[in-house]
């Protein structure tokens, strides 16, 4: 640890969709030691996905733990503690016991397909998507809880009880931090809040008629604080003392972690799914092009800074689905080598419509499909076909982020895992038609999260200071030509027209 000087230190928690990280940052924002663990993905029917929030809290403690032992550090080092979370993935817990009562419902499960079709013939998905930003889909928090409320027995009259918590993961890992049944304490940031369609997008604050409109008791909901304050102290653990000091949902931090703090910059992060977000300063811009409206930021009291996202359900986790489903790869690497074995999709185009279709098109009835199949095709083809719907995934959204903003992309910054995959960067540049760059910290995610709290409690002055601590690592140039370019798009969107209507 001797060339990072001996601190202080921030430690930033990750609660990503399949593994918990922590990372030590110094004070410019370089990674002192990192450590992490998988958790299960549990499938229990076609299209529901579920975690064990009691197995991702054992992992959190053990990761804080680790990490600090690895940058041989002690909590005295330690200013500040930042949270990031996978958003929207939703739980509900006894505050008497601490115990969730039933797994948490991830952001990619489907089940409230009805109940969203529902709210649309009921409520309209005029005023969703009017006050909350978001159009009516399985993706969001509020109608997972209101699942949970109806199917879980005897649920709803504990809840009305005054026994139960709601929270997404965010304030799951801040209220077991801060103490649990000892008085952990019970927020979410507006990052976070703005994924649950409960929340006005103008307020700010829980809206009383879309709660009870879906069905969620108001009193269980937790408090909404910006995304970066102290919250409180951990109580217990590694960090014992620490002031928990910001939360933002992960793609919020890592446009945070990009240092996208001017209106028009925007970054795209290739995890299990990929994210697109563009800051639109102080304006929650309406999308027509079926983006989603969202909070960006907001730093203790100044005003909140909106966004508009693309959101993509399924990028990396169909190199894992490759990996763990189909046997055709033994490593998420080698689906870069695999890919690289041949020089062209052979005809083949992938639409890994999963969790139906996200943005632009918002199609809960979409399910996957693998095109343009002939004998000619071998896995190395379908490799290639992988890569290339991550990058024409991009591709719509870019389209619809200039639609909306009436911005030409110039150049996009990325990060995130599959950013080590040199094919599919190329190609995502040749798709895009533009350059595409990733910085040296590609973990922007926890960054994000180091940064906010690190501004709470002043370890940091103020943006401009993060600003200076941004350095390229990376750059990918456009090589494919104009006609092959338009003639590849034609063939992907008419596969994505054959993943529609498999739901009535
Ligand atoms: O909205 C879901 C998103 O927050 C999940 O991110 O990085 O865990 O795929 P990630």
């Amino acid at each position: 640890t001797s060339s990072h000087g001996t601190g202080p230190f921030i430690a930033a928690i990750d609660q990503g969709t399949t593994s918990s990280r922590c990372i030590v940052f110094d004070v410019d924002g370089r990674i002192v030691a990192v450590d992490q663990k998988e958790h299960e993905q549990i499938f229990p029917k076609p299209g529901w996905v579920e975690h064990n929030a009691t197995e991702i809290w054992t992992n959190v403690q053990e990761v804080v733990a680790n990490a600090i032992q690895k940058a041989g550090i002690t909590k005295k080092d330690v200013l500040a503690i930042g949270i990031t979370n996978q958003r929207e993935t939703t739980m509900l817990w006894d505050k008497n016991t601490g115990e969730p009562v039933h797994n948490a419902i991830v952001w990619q499960d489907t089940r409230t397909g009805a109940l969203v079709r529902e709210l649309g013939r009921n409520v309209g998905q005029d005023r969703f998507r009017r006050e909350t930003g978001l159009p009516l889909a399985t993706y969001f928090a509020g109608p997972k809880a209101r699942w949970l409320l109806d199917n879980v027995e005897g649920l709803r009259e504990r809840a009305e009880r005054g026994d139960i918590l709601f929270g997404t993961m965010d304030s799951w890992v801040i209220w077991n931090l801060t103490g649990g049944v000892n008085g952990g304490v019970h927020v979410t940031d507006v990052t976070n809040a703005s994924r649950t369609m409960l929340m006005s997008l103008t307020t700010l604050q829980w809206d009383p008629k879309l709660c009870s409109s879906i069905g969620v008791p108001i009193g269980m909901l937790p408090e909404i604080r910006s995304s970066a304050e102290v919250y409180g102290k951990a109580k217990g653990g590694a960090l014992d003392g620490i002031p928990v000091a910001s939360a933002l949902g992960d793609q919020q931090a890592a446009l945070f972690g990009q240092t996208c703090f001017e209106e028009g910059e925007a970054k795209s992060t290739y995890g299990t799914g990929t994210f697109m977000l563009m800051n639109t300063a102080h304006k929650p811009i309406n999308s027509y092009s079926g983006l989603l409206t969202t909070v960006g930021y907001r730093i203790g009291d100044q005003p909140a800074v909106y966004a508009l996202e693309g959101a993509i359900a399924v990028t990396g986790s169909l190199v894992q689905w490759m990996r763990d489903q189909m046997g055709l790869i033994k490593s998420a690497p080698e689906i870069e080598t695999l890919a690289s074995s041949v020089d062209d999709n052979g005809g083949v185009y992938f639409v890994p419509a999963f969790s139906g279709l996200f943005a632009p098109h918002w199609r809960s009835d979409a399910r996957g499909v693998i095109a343009g199949l002939t004998g000619y095709v071998t896995k190395a083809h379908i490799a290639r076909a992988v890569l290339e719907a991550t990058a024409w995934q991009t591709r719509e959204i870019s389209d619809a982020m200039t639609k909306d903003s009436g911005v030409e992309l110039t150049t996009l910054k990325v990060d995130g895992g599959m950013t080590a995959n040199n094919l599919l960067m190329q190609t995502l540049s040749d798709v895009l038609d533009a350059p595409v760059v990733r910085p040296m910290v590609a973990e922007t995610t926890a960054l994000g999260a180091a940064y906010a709290a690190g501004l709470a409690v002043g370890f940091w002055p103020d943006t401009d200071a993060l600003k200076a601590n941004w350095r390229r690592a990376a750059e990918w140039t456009p090589q494919m030509d104009a006609d092959t370019r338009e003639r590849e798009y034609k063939s992907w969107l008419k596969a994505v027209d054959r993943t529609m209507g498999w739901l009535d």
